[in-house]
């Protein structure tokens, strides 16, 4: 059964823009419910440690470079069949791909700075929570 979790945050260039509060609207009006929420700001050591599934892989050194570029607002969603749901909800990497309406047709710029994240599984979901979040965080 799907899970309930998914974890996003909210990427350097959509914080640096402003968009953190129109992004916050559309995810509590698209159903999902806030579990835990951070402003903060990684290292590029975390950034690195974050993506490790994508060590080696052309874009590595850049995608940890921006992430770490400045503030991010990390969070816990709640809904049912979250991670699918969400991935949806956000639209594809590529924000030109992306399907009118997403967070990331709105407020992308490019495939690098993608304003959001959203957990690609279950498992994934699990383990970004926990890497920010205590459990007495989550709950
Ligand atoms: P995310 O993890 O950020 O939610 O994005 P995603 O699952 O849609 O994409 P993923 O394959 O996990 O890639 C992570 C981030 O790396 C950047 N990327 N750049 N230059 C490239 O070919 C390339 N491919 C991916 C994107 O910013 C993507 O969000
Ligand atoms: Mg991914």
């Amino acid at each position: 059964m799907a899970g309930t979790i998914t974890f996003t945050m909210i990427k350097p260039s959509a914080f640096a823009a402003g968009f953190t509060g129109k992004i916050l609207s559309m995810i509590e009006e698209g159903g999902y419910k806030i579990k835990a929420m951070k402003k903060i700001r990684l290292t590029k050591e975390m950034a690195g440690h974050f993506y490790e599934m994508h060590l080696g892989k052309p874009f590595y050194e850049e995608l940890t470079s921006f992430m770490s570029s400045g503030p991010i607002v990390a969070a816990v969603l709640e809904k049912e069949n979250a991670v699918d749901s969400f991935r949806q909800f956000i639209g594809a990497t590529d924000p030109a791909k992306a399907a009118e309406g997403t967070i990331r047709k709105l407020y992308g710029k490019n495939l690098g700075e993608n304003a959001i994240h959203g957990s690609d599984s279950d498992e994934s979901a699990e383990r970004e929570a926990s890497f920010f979040f205590s459990f007495t965080e989550q709950n």
